[in-house]
């Protein structure tokens, strides 16, 4: 079987070293040990045959842990001299683009991790890279989960009527494993990194945006990061509210000043029923009136007890899905065109309230009616 040799670029610290005791907050450690390096490990169709950090050691570390054969310091040199077919990154949130566009262009194949961009013009700069080249680009976050997809179902099918109202709450109590989330220049904040998330769930679901307003505080002034006090300088708590091109409203709480996970993640309520989605796509429950005058049972649950389970990274297919889309030559430029409209909504959420004005959008897309991957 042909193996895509990947380099990843970003590489971290793995968990349990060293022990912080930000990490008392914040026991996930760095994507690539959480996420790639495990995954890759487990596939016979993808190879990591190289890695790259500023930091040489944390390069050293993975490769002595992975058995990598190359080690870079510099991205351009990981590009140039490295025998890959992909890449994957995972830097900082400011180098994505740049970087993205310096692969497409070298002739790689790019994963990119959320946010694909810091800003609307660099976003649709990778777009335009990405749609000219002859390599596969997939923009994160990865939405397409088991109950996604059935809650897409049952909207489509309009069980529950015509949707007004969504609520979605997507929060935890800040990373404390590297300062550059904090910081405004390096794209740090709490919209860009967990807004991300239910911005792009709710357009997968409804498609695109009219209009945002968004509301944003910093309510913790000094933070520890890697045992050091640290100023904060982005917002760590916001409230955004967007208007979807179907009259639905769309309610979204984020910030780092949540300390417990358990809740609801996504709340919609119709004409005919009710949706929620329980944090960790644990459970969803739904309650459809017209179910009930069908003679079927009110309040319908389905629960995914393997899904509870599971470390979150191990089970989301993402890695599978780029490698599979790479050696079956399949078309995926809509994860890059949906990841341009959130970026803007992003973007625009965040001078909504600098400003506080409602800003309308400029950009749109189609939802996907192709993928159907669970997980
Ligand atoms: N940690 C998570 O749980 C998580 C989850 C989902 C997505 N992500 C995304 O993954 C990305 C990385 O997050 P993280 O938590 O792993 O960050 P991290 O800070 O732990 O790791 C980033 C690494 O990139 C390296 N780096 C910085 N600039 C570089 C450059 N120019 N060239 C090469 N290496 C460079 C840093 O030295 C660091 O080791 C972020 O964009 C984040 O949004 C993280």
């Amino acid at each position: 079987m042909r193996k895509v040799k990947l380099g990843l670029v970003g590489v971290g610290v793995p968990s349990a070293e060293p022990t912080w005791k930000a990490r008392l907050h914040w026991f996930v450690p760095s994507i690539a040990w959480a996420r790639y390096f495990p995954k890759i490990a487990s596939l016979n169709n993808a190879e990591l045959v190289a890695v790259c950090d500023i930091v040489e050691e944390y390069a050293k570390k993975a490769q002595q842990v992975y058995n990598v054969k190359q080690t870079f310091k510099d991205y351009d040199e990981m590009l140039e001299k490295a025998d890959i077919d992909a890449v994957i990154i995972t830097t900082p949130n400011r180098f994505h683009a740049p970087m993205a566009i310096k692969a497409i262009k070298a002739g790689k194949h790019v994963l990119v991790e959320k946010p694909l961009a810091t800003n609307l013009d660099d976003a649709k700069k990778v777009l335009e890279e990405a749609s000219k080249a002859n390599v596969k680009v997939l923009a994160l976050p990865w939405i397409y989960t088991k109950f996604f997809l059935k809650v897409k179902e049952i909207i489509d099918k309009k069980e529950i009527g015509q949707i007004a109202i969504v609520r979605s709450r997507y929060s935890h109590g800040g990373p404390g494993h590297s300062e550059w989330f904090f910081k405004a220049e390096e794209g740090g904040g709490v919209i860009f990194d967990l807004g991300i998330y239910p911005i792009s769930t709710i357009t997968g679901w409804f498609g695109p945006v009219k209009s945002v307003q968004a509301l944003s505080t910093t309510v913790v002034k000094q933070r520890i990061i890697k045992d050091k006090p640290m100023n904060i300088e982005v917002e760590d708590n916001a409230i955004i509210s967007l208007t979807l091109e179907n009259d639905t409203l769309a309610s979204i709480e984020t910030n780092y000043c949540t300390v417990s996970h358990v809740g609801m993640m996504h709340e919609l309520h119709g004409t005919e029923g009710t949706i929620f989605l329980e944090n960790g796509d644990i459970d969803l429950r739904f309650f459809s009136k017209k179910k009930l005058l069908n003679g079927l049972e009110g309040w319908i649950s389905l629960k995914d007890a393997e899904r509870a389970q599971k470390v979150w990274a191990v089970a989301d297919p993402i890695v599978e899905y780029f490698i599979e889309s790479i050696l079956e030559n399949r078309d995926i430029t809509f994860f890059v065109k949906h990841q341009v409209h959130v970026i803007e909504i992003l973007e625009k959420s965040k001078i909504s309230a600098q400003t506080g004005k409602r800003i309308s959008l400029t950009t749109t897309f189609e939802p996907s009616k192709e993928i159907k991957v669970e997980y």
